[in-house]
C-alpha cells in the first residue's frame, strides 16, 4: 500500500478523499463530452438505478453536460459501465462487501463490484476524479482497487437536543455516501426531547417533543434513502438515565416522584427509569417491539450512558430491591437492567449496543460496545470479547482540529491487543451532539471535518500525511457544498446577518482568524438560546488557521523581507489592522456584532505583534530590551478562549516570535 501510495502522487489525487486503497495512475485521460453513458451491465436493481440516476446528475452539473437518461451502452460511446454481480443483503449487514474495481481509460470506464454497495462507493470515487482542463472535464486514466479498512463508519447526529428536519438528515446523508460512510447514528431521546413517534405510547411525542418530531413514515423515508446511499440507521434510545424526555407522558417509569417537564439545561440529570418494576419491563418490551418494526438494521442502541443513580439511591423502595437481589451499587442495578433489556432486544431480533458504561461481566458477548469516555476501554472491551466501535476522539463538538480527528487511529500501531481481538474492533463513529448546534448551524460542525474521520475509517493506515489531507480535504468540502451541504454558505450567510450589511469583506478577514472553544462546561447557553452568536456561527479549524500554520513556517525557513513569505505576511498583517478597524465601525449599530469587540481590538494587537516580528527577524528593526519576553506574554494571554471563542493563529504566531534572536 505504502508503495502504491508513493507512486500516486499525480495532480488529480488533490481531489480524492478518502483516499482509496490502491491506485495506479496511467497516461491518457476519458474526455467529458455529451456523448458520455452510463449503462449498468450484469445485476440490475432499483437500489443500483437510483444511484447511477444520482451519478448522472452530479456529473451533468459538475460539467454542465446533458447527458442521456438510457442505462444501455450503445456501441462506439464512450462510457462508464457499472458491473455488479449481486443486490448485497437486506439489510445491509456490518459486514457487507463494499470493495470495487474502477478502471479509467481513453476510451472508457468500468466500475466492478460484488454488490450494489460496492459499486456506489466507485461511483463516488468516480465522481471525485473529475478534472477540469482547457479542452472541458475529463477523468484521468487510472486502476483503483478499494475496500474499507473498518467496517464501521459512522456519524452520529443528536436529534434530541436540538431537532434536525428531515431535509437536513437527508443532505448529511448525502455527505457521508461522497465520503463513504456507512452508519447513521440516529439519537432520538434525550432530557431534552423525545423525537420518533410511537403509536402505542403517544404521549411520548405528544407531551415530550415540543411537537419536533419524526413520524414512523418519515422513519422509514430516513431508513430507505440512507440504503439507497449504501448506509445503515442504527436508531438510539437512551435508557435508564438521559430519559426525562419519556417521564413528560409516563411519570410512571421513572423511579422519583413526577410530574416532569423537559430539560432546557444541558448535562447530567438524574432522573432515570425505574428498573425494579416489571411495568417499565412491559412498555419498553412494547416500544422497542414497535421500533424493531421502523427500524430494520439488526443493531439498536440503547446508549446506558451517565446514568448517575441518584434518583434510585433516594428512592426507599429500589434502595430495598438492591438489598434484597444482593445488587452492591447502583451500577450493579444498572447491568441487571442492560440484561433484561438486551433479553427483549433479542426476542425482537436485534443486538444491543451500548456506550462503555454498559461494560459489565455480566452482559452477554453479543453486545457491542461504543467507547467515548477513552479510546483505553476499546481496549478493555475487545480484551473481555466484545466487539466494539471507537467514538472517544471523533467528538466533533469539541471543536477540534481536521488534523486531530485524523490523527487519532481506531488501532494504532502499539496497541495493546492480540490479532483477534483487533479483529473486534469494527470501526468509528464521529459524533454530532447538538447542546449547542441548530438544524442551521450543524452542516458547519460536521462538513468538512467528518470527512477526514472518514478517511480515517476507510483508508489504509498509511494515509496520514497531514498536509495532504488538507489539500485533499479543500476540494472534498467543495463537493460537499455542491451537494447541498451549507458549512460553507451559512457561516456567510449569518455573519450578514449579524453584520447588518452584504459588504462584509472586513467581518471576513476578522473571523479567519478565529474558531469556537469546544469545552461545554464553559458555555451558559440552554436549549431555548438562539444559536446566532460568533461561536454559533464560525466553522471550527477554518481554512485560514492551516494556510497561516504553512506560511510562517515556509517564512521561517528563509526570514527575508523580500521573500514570497515575507510580503504575504506583512500584507495579512495590515489586512488584520484594516479588518479591525472597520470591524470596529460596524459594532456601533451591531449589538451582535460588538460581542466580538475584545477580539477586534486583540487582532490589532496581533497584527501589530506580526509586523513587528516580520521586521525583526529580516532585521529591519533593532529587537528592544525584553520584546520578546514580554510579547510572547501577550500572546499567551490571548491564547484563553474569551465569549467561547478562540485565535487559531496563536500557535504560529509563538512560533515566529520565538525565532526572533
Ligand atoms: C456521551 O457522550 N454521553 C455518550
Amino acid at each position: 500500500v505504502g508503495e502504491a501510495w508513493a507512486q500516486s502522487k499525480s495532480a488529480f489525487t488533490n481531489t480524492l478523499m478518502p483516499m482509496p486503497a490502491k491506485i495506479s495512475a496511467h497516461a491518457g485521460e476519458l474526455t467529458l463530452t455529451p456523448d458520455f453513458r452510463l449503462s449498468a451491465s450484469g445485476f440490475r436493481n432499483r437500489r443500483l438505478e437510483s444511484g447511477l440516476q444520482r451519478l448522472r446528475t452530479r456529473l451533468e452539473y459538475a460539467t454542465g453536460l446533458t447527458l442521456s437518461r438510457e442505462l444501455t451502452a450503445i456501441d462506439k460511446a464512450v462510457s462508464l459501465e457499472v458491473r455488479v454481480q449481486s443486490a448485497g443483503q437486506e439489510p445491509q449487514s456490518v459486514n457487507e462487501d463494499e470493495s470495487y474495481a474502477l478502471k479509467v481509460t481513453a476510451v472508457g470506464a468500468t466500475i466492478d463490484a460484488p454488490t450494489v454497495v460496492g459499486a456506489l462507493r466507485g461511483m463516488e470515487t468516480f465522481l471525485q476524479l473529475i478534472q477540469g482542463g482547457s479542452n472541458g472535464y475529463y477523468i484521468p486514466a487510472v486502476k483503483i482497487e478499494d475496500s474499507p479498512r473498518f467496517p464501521w463508519r459512522g456519524l452520529l447526529i443528536d436529534c434530541a437536543r436540538h431537532f434536525q428536519p428531515i431535509e437536513v438528515l437527508q443532505r448529511t446523508l448525502d455527505g457521508m455516501a461522497a465520503v463513504k460512510m456507512n452508519v447513521f447514528h440516529w439519537r432520538l431521546t434525550d432530557d431534552q426531547g423525545f423525537r420518533m413517534e410511537s403509536k402505542i405510547f403517544p404521549k411520548l411525542t405528544g407531551l415530550g417533543s415540543d411537537g419536533l418530531y419524526y413520524t414512523q413514515a418519515q422513519a422509514r423515508e430516513i431508513v430507505a434513502y440512507a440504503r439507497d446511499h449504501g448506509i445503515r440507521v442504527v436508531p438510539d434510545f437512551d435508557m435508564p438515565g438521559h430519559a426525562r424526555s419519556w417521564f413528560v407522558g409516563y411519570p410512571e417509569l421513572a423511579s422519583g416522584p413526577g410530574p416532569y417537564v423537559l430539560r432546557r439545561k444541558f448535562g447530567i440529570d438524574d432522573a432515570a427509569m425505574d428498573p425494579t418494576r416489571e411495568t417499565t419491563f412491559a412498555f419498553l418490551d412494547k416500544f422497542l417491539g414497535e421500533m424493531a418494526g421502523i427500524f430494520p438494521d439488526p443493531y439498536l442502541h440503547i446508549s446506558g450512558d451517565e446514568s448517575n443513580g441518584a434518583q434510585w439511591r433516594a428512592n426507599p423502595k429500589i434502595v430495598a430491591y438492591m438489598r434484597q437481589h444482593h445488587l452492591k451499587d447502583t451500577q450493579a442495578l444498572q447491568a441487571e437492567f442492560n440484561q433484561r433489556i438486551e433479553a427483549l432486544l433479542t426476542k425482537h431480533g436485534k443486538h444491543m449496543m451500548g456506550w462503555d458504561e454498559v461494560l459489565h461481566p455480566a452482559l452477554p458477548k453479543d453486545v457491542v460496545i461504543e467507547s467515548w469516555r477513552d479510546t483505553r476501554f476499546l481496549v478493555d472491551a475487545a480484551k473481555r470479547g466484545y466487539r466494539n466501535i471507537l467514538a472517544a476522539p471523533y467528538y466533533l463538538d469539541h471543536m477540534k482540529t481536521a488534523e486531530e480527528y485524523y490523527l487519532a487511529d481506531p488501532l494504532p500501531p502499539g496497541l495493546d491487543l492480540t490479532s483477534e481481538q483487533r479483529k473486534l474492533v469494527l470501526g468509528g463513529e464521529a459524533c454530532m451532539w447538538t447542546e449547542f448546534v441548530d438544524s442551521e448551524t450543524l452542516d458547519s460542525r460536521v462538513w468538512p471535518r467528518a470527512a477526514a474521520i472518514a478517511e480515517r475509517f476507510w483508508s489504509p493506515l498509511e494515509v496520514r500525511a497531514v498536509d495532504d489531507m488538507y489539500r485533499r480535504l479543500s476540494s472534498a468540502s467543495l463537493r460537499l457544498e455542491g451537494l447541498g451541504l451549507t458549512h460553507l454558505t451559512y457561516p456567510e450567510a449569518a455573519l450578514r446577518q449579524m453584520a447588518g450589511t452584504e459588504d462584509i469583506d472586513a467581518v471576513r478577514t476578522f473571523v479567519s482568524v478565529l474558531e469556537p472553544y469546544g469545552m461545554s462546561a464553559d458555555n451558559k447557553t440552554i436549549q431555548l438560546t438562539p444559536l446566532d452568536r460568533f461561536n454559533n456561527v464560525l466553522p471550527p479549524d477554518p481554512p485560514d488557521r492551516y494556510k497561516f500554520y504553512v506560511l510562517v513556517q515556509s517564512f521561517l525557513q528563509h526570514p527575508s523581507a523580500d521573500s514570497k513569505g515575507g510580503i504575504e505576511l506583512n500584507i495579512l498583517f495590515q489586512r488584520w489592522r484594516d479588518a479591525s478597524e472597520k470591524v470596529q465601525a460596524l459594532m456601533e449599530t451591531s449589538p451582535l456584532l460588538a460581542e466580538g469587540r475584545i477580539r477586534s481590538q486583540q487582532l490589532r494587537e496581533l497584527a501589530t505583534i506580526g509586523s513587528e516580528t516580520v521586521d525583526h527577524l529580516t532585521k529591519m528593526s533593532v529587537v528592544p530590551a525584553g520584546w520578546k519576553e514580554s510579547t510572547l506574554a501577550k500572546l499567551k494571554a490571548y491564547e484563553k478562549p474569551t465569549d467561547m471563542l478562540v485565535f487559531t493563529v496563536i500557535v504560529p504566531l509563538k512560533d515566529l516570535v520565538s525565532a526572533v534572536q
